[in-house]
């Protein structure tokens, strides 16, 4: 697919037919290549942590517990249900660093990666949604994934699977977002 085509036609996908699982190796391969992302001084900041159903299940059950006291006991039933029907998950985090300025670009060098991460998906049919939602910023949540958060954080969940149903969604015109200098 022409990469013009290929980056207008990824969307982020919220439904995804539930029981049709991606292939570990077609994730593997996705990480690879999302791994050819620019990065300033070549410090590839990324790490990929690959969720089996263990740890989704205690991802989901962390997330409904903290549900419950913020929407109640049915809508988070309902997400419990929900997050536990989607196939694919991906935690990506990013190396941490003391040094500002290198965290600002590591950070920016991470949000390429799982941009290529998601067009490689794509390109094979293959639907993602990056999620920062509150449990990503949960110390437990660190604890589940074995992430240490002294050293990395967490920049989302990658969810994949295959699409059930593709949003559409819109952009503003080329001449809103540029202003063209002498
Ligand atoms: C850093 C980042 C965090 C995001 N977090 C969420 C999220 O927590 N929940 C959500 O529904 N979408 C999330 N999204 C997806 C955006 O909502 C989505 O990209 C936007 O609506 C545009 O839709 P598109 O990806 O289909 O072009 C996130 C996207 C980015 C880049």
């Amino acid at each position: 697919m022409d990469i013009n085509q290929l980056i207008r036609k990824r969307r982020t996908i919220h439904d995804y037919i539930a029981g049709k699982p991606v292939d570990d190796s077609v994730i593997k391969t996705a990480i690879e290549t999302a791994c050819w992302a620019p990065n300033h001084h070549l410090t590839e900041p990324w790490h990929f942590y690959l969720l089996q159903q263990e740890t989704i299940k205690s991802v989901c059950e962390l997330n409904r517990s903290m549900l419950i006291s913020s929407k109640g006991e049915e809508a988070a039933e309902k997400k419990y249900a929900r997050w536990m029907s989607i196939p694919g998950w991906l935690v990506v985090t990013c190396i941490k660093s003391d040094d500002e300025l290198k965290y600002t670009e590591d950070y920016a060098a991470c949000c390429c990666a799982i941009q290529n991460l998601m067009l490689v998906l794509c390109e094979q049919g293959i639907g993602s949604k990056w999620s920062t939602g509150p449990v990503t910023r949960d110390e437990r949540f660190y604890d589940l994934v074995w992430v240490d958060p002294e050293a990395e954080k967490i920049i989302g969940i990658v969810w994949y699977g295959y699409a059930a149903e593709v949003p559409k969604t819109i952009r503003k015109p080329a001449q809103q977002v540029l202003t063209e200098l002498p």
